[in-house]
């Protein structure tokens, strides 16, 4: 049969890219490519007592259908706790808990962006994010980054020059892919560029609790008395990313459009996930379960650092990092990253081009992403070594 695809998705195509993530799977590839939590970072035997408990004391509410808006009680806790701890959300904002942080971004698309719409990214950005948004068929507009976050002065002219933006996307903390974290000084310019030009922020933050250097910096959502910013927050790094549990907290009138697009895209949210993430905050130590994953990932991040300094510096630099799950390292100008990402796959060693993160994947970068949560540690040695190797033979001077 030949499909009659719709103009929405008529040019998303998988990109050349993949090409290289198809090697990922294969076991005797080290692979520095995921973004997935460390394995040793889930609370399994939390989650299987608590499992246990709610199957043998509650078994119709975990295994019925559920509201779309999300288990009250999770609605409650977190909005009390993310108002308390972080500042977040006033009378004017609601909370819907989502399949993950990845349903904020599609909701949002969904409930504001016609085609030919702008939204814009960081450059570089996260790409499942710049895939959803494609998928409405937006036009995305990157903006590039400083050393504490998005240009300021580039996302002005960008404001002046595009008439129908619908929002600015920003990962604020530990930037998948780049590291970088915004300063608070630029969130407060970054919502006043959004209150002057009366655009939205979709502020996107799966990382902000694995900080494991330096101060932690308040959400841009903390500065937001107008309701222009919505807040996408998520449990995937956190406790566990295969139970799906996210949430957004924002304007009330957006989250009640985005409450009826759920509803048509899978009705709500694991009930079951939702309830184990209820009775992990509640009833166990949260704080401490987070300061357990800060000290692995200060531990994983100081090998890998550690082994670029040793082996990649100073022929490949790479951006300082207080938090989060990923490196971002640069080639100097005139070495052929997709070569190097090539060769090192060759080498059965596997890393994120960066051109993958771009608003633009044929626009060139020089650089590429590391992961180190997922490998072990010696893997992450023996994966970094070999890229060392491969950087002394392709710079030679
Ligand atoms: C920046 C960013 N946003 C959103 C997500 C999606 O998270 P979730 O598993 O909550 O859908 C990820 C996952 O890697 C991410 O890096």
């Amino acid at each position: 049969m030949e499909f009659q695809f719709s103009n929405r998705v008529l040019k998303l195509k998988p990109s050349a890219i993949r090409e290289i993530f198809k090697y990922a799977s294969d076991p005797s590839v080290i692979s520095l490519s995921a973004g997935n939590p460390a394995p040793e970072a889930f609370p399994s035997k939390e989650i299987a007592e608590i499992s246990e408990r709610i199957l043998a004391q509650r078994p119709i509410d975990a295994l019925q259908y559920s509201i779309t808006e999300g288990y009250e009680p999770l609605r409650e806790y977190l909005t009390d706790y993310m108002k308390k701890m972080h500042g977040i959300g006033r009378d004017f904002d609601n909370i819907l808990i989502t399949s993950g942080a990845q349903q904020v971004m599609d909701l949002a698309a969904k409930s504001l962006c016609n085609e030919g719409d702008v939204v814009i990214c960081e450059a570089p950005s996260f790409i499942g994010s710049l895939n959803t948004f494609r998928s409405y068929n937006t036009r995305l507009r990157g903006i590039p980054m400083d050393s504490d976050g998005m240009n300021m002065e580039e996302l002005e002219k960008a404001l002046k020059e595009e008439s129908n933006v619908k929002f600015i996307y920003t990962i604020p903390n530990f930037q998948n892919p780049s590291g970088i974290t915004m300063s608070w000084a630029k969130r407060k310019q970054l919502y006043a560029l959004a209150k002057k030009y009366h655009v939205l922020i979709l502020e996107d933050n799966p990382y902000g609790d694995l900080r494991f250097h330096g101060e932690h910096i308040e959400a841009v959502k903390s500065l937001d008395d107008a309701g222009l910013v919505l807040y996408a927050g998520t449990f995937s790094k956190i406790i566990s990313p295969g139970m799906r549990v996210g949430y957004a907290i924002g304007p009330k009138e957006l989250l009640q459009k985005m409450i009826v697009c759920k509803q048509g895209q899978d009705v709500h949210t694991n009930i079951w996930s939702q309830m184990v993430c209820h009775e992990f905050m509640t009833r166990y130590n949260f704080d401490e379960h987070l300061k357990k994953l800060q000290e692995i990932y200060l531990k994983k991040s100081a090998i890998a650092t550690g082994a670029l300094d040793k082996y990649l510096i100073p022929k490949v630099t790479y951006n300082p990092i207080e938090g989060g799950l990923f490196l971002w390292c640069t080639l100097p100008d005139g070495v052929d990253m997709l070569d190097f990402c090539k060769q090192a796959v060759l080498r059965k060693v596997c890393v994120v081009p960066g051109n993958a993160f771009l608003t633009d994947d044929s626009a060139p970068s020089q650089s590429f992403r590391i992961n180190f949560s997922t490998p072990t540690d010696g893997q992450l040695l023996k994966g970094i070594q070999i890229l060392g190797t491969l950087a002394n033979e392709m710079i030679t001077n």
